[in-house]
């Protein structure tokens, strides 16, 4: 019989390994990584995961996980990063695909004067603007792998309502298979995969905390879509596929593992932020995360029964301001933000019955509502094993690498 890890001894272990540091201090909890870990593995059927380094940001985190099998390849998030990952002398990643256009004229032209780097790094572009773009920046560049970035919203009432991320100009099989064509006609480019990432599937809680109707209309929105890109996917993918063999096809993210992974389109799956298992995950119906990447910050003052405050705490998520982007108190359980501070600049009041339990100088744990972000705001996590026994490593701003 294997023995439940209760959320207050899990508490006591973060407690005890990090005791020794001040706040904030940034853990990765290693059981439930894996757990995660674990979870998106199963979730994905047999395909492999490219790991979306945006969502965790440590390269020790990245080499751990990307060292399983099942997991493969890195979608890094800007050019600078993708050239820094594939060149470590020591830790090299074979096979970065940027998952964005680049405008990054310094790091084309190093990607240029760099014979190894190119045959690791992929760029992603939507036009052959993004061609010329690179052509400018880097004249006479030898041959860049690009991977061609396909819109994967889902558009109804004839193209009168969007849904979904406004990314990339192309949208039908047509549309690729022109792009595919003026690749192939420009020296300098060889086209090697297809991304499509379905944000209104695989980024969009569909078990909303407190809306229930919310709930059931994404999660309408979301079989329609599902349907309508597994067929759209399809048809680009053999368009472009029968003229131009593709190396890979690129689909979803943490949340549409099981939907994305049935298309027989697409060969691999991209997934980051389900391994950290920040807040705003907490909102879907068919998985759930654990709480592995945690930020502790320490009680400062009581200022009533049922109030603690802690220091610091506010450190919200990026995407359209709301209640969702804000840190959750996770450990101990029972502590909520107030309506009137929320989390704050320098300080944060929390609410609960637990509260009073607490003492000056006791730790309080938060998750991140989303998952890489965490990693801009400390220079290291606390690696914390089963056992309580604590590793740091550097995340990317520890090791002064800022990429955004
Ligand atoms: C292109 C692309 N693929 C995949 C993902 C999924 O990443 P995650 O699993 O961290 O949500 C994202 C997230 O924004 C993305 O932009």
């Amino acid at each position: 019989m294997t023995a439940t890890i209760t959320p207050a001894a899990t508490k006591i272990r973060l407690d005890t390994a990090t005791a020794h540091l001040d706040p904030p201090v940034a853990v990765i909890d290693l059981p439930s990584l894996e757990t995660n870990a674990a979870d998106l593995l199963r979730r994905a059927q047999g395909k492999p995961i490219r790991l979306a380094s945006k969502s965790i940001r440590c390269r020790a985190v990245l080499e751990r996980v990307h060292g399983q099998p099942g997991f493969a390849g890195v979608l890094g998030y800007t050019l600078a990063e993708a050239i820094w990952l594939a060149t470590d002398p020591t830790h090299p990643f074979p096979d970065v695909v940027v998952g964005y256009p680049t405008a990054e004229r310094g790091a084309l032209r190093r990607l240029a004067a760099d014979e190894v780097a190119r045959e690791r790094v992929t760029l992603m572009i939507d036009s052959a603007e993004q061609l010329d773009f690179i052509d400018a920046a880097a004249p006479g560049h030898p041959e860049i792998s690009v991977c061609i970035d396909l819109d994967a919203s889902l558009r109804a009432a004839g193209g009168r309502v969007h849904i979904g991320i406004r990314r990339s100009g192309v949208f039908t099989a047509d549309d690729a298979l022109a792009l595919a064509r003026t690749v192939a006609g420009r020296p300098g480019f060889r086209l090697t995969g297809i991304m499509a990432y379905e944000g209104q599937v695989a980024g969009l809680g569909n078990r909303p905390a407190g809306k229930p109707l919310y709930g059931l209309a994404v999660t309408a929105m979301q079989a329609l879509s599902v349907r309508e890109l597994a067929a759209r996917r399809a048809e680009v993918v053999a368009a472009v596929d029968a003229e131009f063999p593709l190396r890979f096809v690129n689909g979803g993210g943490t949340g549409s593992l099981e939907t994305t992974t049935a298309e027989d389109a697409v060969t691999e799956l991209t997934a980051g932020s389900g391994l950290y298992g920040p807040g705003l995950f907490d909102a879907y119906r068919q998985f759930s995360v654990a709480p592995a990447a945690l930020f502790g910050t320490d009680v400062v003052r009581r200022p009533r029964p049922g109030f603690v405050t802690v220091t610091g705490g506010g450190w919200i998520a990026s995407g359209p301001a709301g209640a969702d982007r804000v840190p959750i108190p996770t450990y101990p359980q029972g502590l909520s933000l107030t309506g009137t501070e929320g989390a704050g600049e320098v300080q944060t009041p929390l609410h609960g019955v637990v509260a009073d339990v607490l003492a000056v100088g006791d730790r309080v744990w938060f998750r991140h509502a989303k998952a890489g972000e965490l990693a801009e705001h400390v220079a290291a996590f606390q690696l914390v094993g089963a056992d309580g026994t604590v590793q740091e490593v550097p995340t990317y701003r520890g090791e002064n690498q800022h990429f955004l």
